[in-house]
């Protein structure tokens, strides 16, 4: 008699191919890394988003854009760059509020391809197949180890964002609000098997 299985750790998570990735052709490179590892892409549409809707995408609040300012400020520190020539400011929320008007700018260049990736705790899994969010950190192996090499000090210095080719989200509660914010129920697509599923759990 066959056991229900049990699917407390499966877990939904956000992900998206960011322009460049798009403008690379790297769409099925990166599809296919996440499919290899056991995901299941379970909702998958490209988009042209307006700035609103990549607006609403990104945090608003002062210490998420304090935090941005931050992380392009430890950058600068590494590579001995000071914050007032690099942003002209060294103010972290002020340098934070024009990292993230890029990020808008960046994010409404091309399309996007923004998916649902569904598996055994997803959110972790895509995060680290995906790598360190500033491409100088990461790890070769990992998708932006692989394909990226962009840094905070040298997209500040160029009054752009860092081109990193994926978001990927970071919590659960981020990663629910943001299935929400870009596909309807209708869209999402968890009822059917992958076959090799059988064999791996
Ligand atoms: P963050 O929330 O730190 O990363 P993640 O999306 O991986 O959780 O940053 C949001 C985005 O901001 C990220 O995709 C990279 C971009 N960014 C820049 O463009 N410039 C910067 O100086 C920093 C720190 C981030």
């Amino acid at each position: 008699m066959s056991e229900k299985k049990n699917t407390l750790a499966i877990e939904r998570t956000f992900t998206m191919i960011k322009p460049d990735g798009v403008e690379r052709g790297l769409i099925g490179e990166i599809l296919g890394r996440f499919e290899k590892r056991g995901l299941k892409i379970i909702a998958l549409k490209m988009v042209k988003p307006s700035v609103e809707h990549i607006d609403n995408h990104y945090p608003k609040d002062d210490t998420w854009i304090a935090r941005l300012g931050d992380k392009g400020f430890n950058c600068f520190a590494e590579y001995g760059l000071n914050p007032k020539e690099v942003m002209g400011t060294d103010n972290n929320l002020e340098a934070g509020k024009m990292v993230r008007q890029w990020l808008v700018d960046y994010m409404i260049e091309a399309p996007v391809v923004a998916m649902v990736i569904e598996g055994i705790h997803a959110i972790e899994m895509v995060r680290k197949i995906t790598g360190s969010t500033l491409p100088n950190k990461a790890e070769i192996g990992t998708i932006r180890g692989d394909f990226s090499v962009d840094s905070p000090a040298a997209a500040n210095l160029n009054k752009r964002s860092i081109k990193n080719l994926i978001h990927a989200s970071e919590t659960k509660a981020e990663a629910e609000n943001e299935i929400k914010h870009w596909f309807s129920e209708e869209e999402i697509h968890p009822d059917y098997d992958r076959a090799d599923h059988a064999a791996m759990f």
